[in-house]
């Protein structure tokens, strides 16, 4: 009945563990979750505000199908502002959430059997939504001392004449690593040798430690030629819910875009598109303020991790994950496929805290753990965390 592709679909491991979480707590079991992938601040109040108001006022129609014009020109702006990328209006378009965005990117570009690189680790969704769409998931190895980044010689060993599309995630999910300039400059430069495009996923951009973030197509008039900037109000204005995000990219790709989106799903919601115009004319303080908070939890979480034995991690400079080694545990437990996965059950049923295993992000030797909590948790399950290794060494 059902198609052959979805048989070879993984289900979302982020939102199974969430799921299996639901349950517990509903059980009266009190767990640590250091799984999630949103924000614990709520939307700022003045971004809800818009929304409200704009149900008050009847914006609740129809509307064009790329996305609320005076939405896409503060977005215009921003990426001007910002990021020093110029845009026309009709180069951006807002979709439900940066995941339909890159969506309707693929769709854009793939026919069957395209390759896309992915570089690993990988967010979750990447792989799943290229084969969805017919494409070829090609995963590339990085190497640790590099912070897990890709390089411009991985690439050139990587691509092949059936190549449409990079990922490029940065800061990235799930290590928190950010790319340097010339890093960036040296695979457009690959990519725009090989007519390849790259798809820059900069959700975590404002939730960044350090003042070196560049956004890809800002880079030079070639690298914004071959970049879809992916980019939403998710992750910088604790905005999951509402579901709003965006691409911006050269007209002939915006505009397929857009006839793609016209076509599923006409527009995201009009009530959240004046929900995020709020956020990002009115509320750039509370966004600030969430990333300071965020800057000290990472540095109180490194700080308790580093006394943890047996595991290491990079430092991560942006997003609100940290990605564990824990390989030098590989030999205390024993599993059948997947080593993270058995380490991350153990975890959750006997210690219960619920962290990601690394398979979900294509390593099988680490776990993530997301410090987008109360501190005192974090610090809580990381105790746990190493009670857990400590019994495991005894
Ligand atoms: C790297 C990355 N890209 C995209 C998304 C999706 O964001 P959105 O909620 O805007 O669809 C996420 C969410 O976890 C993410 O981590």
């Amino acid at each position: 009945m059902l198609s052959k592709k979805i048989s070879n679909i993984t289900p979302s491991y982020t939102i199974g563990i969430s799921t299996k979480i639901t349950e517990l707590k509903k059980q009266g079991i009190d767990i640590i979750n250091l799984s999630i992938g949103e924000p614990d601040f709520f939307t700022p109040k003045k971004a809800k505000e818009e929304g409200i108001k704009a149900i008050h006022d009847n914006k609740t129609k129809y509307d064009a199908a790329s996305g609320l014009k005076n939405l896409k020109k503060v977005i215009q702006e921003k990426l001007e502002m910002e990021n020093n990328i110029s845009y026309d209006l009709d180069e951006i378009v807002i979709s439900s959430g940066a995941k339909h965005a890159i969506t309707n990117t693929l769709i854009a570009f793939l026919d069957p059997g395209d390759e896309v690189i992915i570089p690993k680790p990988y967010w979750v969704s990447y792989s799943e939504m290229v084969k969805l769409l017919d494409g070829v998931p090609i995963f590339v190895d990085t190497d640790r001392q590099n912070d897990f980044k890709i390089t411009a010689s991985d690439l050139e060993k990587t691509i092949s004449p059936k190549t449409k599309l990079l990922f490029i995630t940065n800061p990235s999910n799930p290590t928190g690593a950010v790319y340097q300039k010339k890093e960036l400059m040296s695979i457009v430069d690959i990519c725009y040798e090989n007519n390849v495009h790259i798809i820059a996923d900069e959700i975590y951009e404002k939730i960044c430690y350090t003042n070196n973030f560049v956004s890809i197509a800002s880079l030079s008039e070639k690298a914004k030629e071959i970049t879809i900037t992916i980019n939403g109000l998710s992750k910088s204005a604790a905005m999951t819910g509402w579901r709003i995000g965006y691409s911006a990219c050269k007209k002939e790709i915006a505009t397929a875009i857009a006839t793609i989106q016209g076509h599923l799903v006409s527009h995201p919601s009009t009530i959240s598109q004046w929900a995020a115009y709020g956020a990002l004319t009115l509320c750039k303080n509370e966004m600030e303020e969430m990333v300071k908070i965020y800057k000290n939890r990472r540095d109180k979480v490194i700080l308790e991790l580093s006394k943890v034995s047996n595991l290491s991690f990079i430092k991560p400079q942006g997003a609100f994950y940290i990605f564990i080694d824990i390989s030098k545990l590989k030999n205390k437990i024993q599993y059948k496929n997947s080593f993270s996965i058995e380490f991350s059950n153990k975890l959750l049923d006997k210690y219960k805290v619920a962290v990601v295993p690394g398979i979900a992000f294509g390593m099988d030797d680490y776990i993530r753990i997301s410090y987008a909590c109360n501190i005192n948790d974090v610090i809580e399950g990381i105790n746990r965390l190493n009670k857990f290794i400590e019994d495991l060494n005894s």
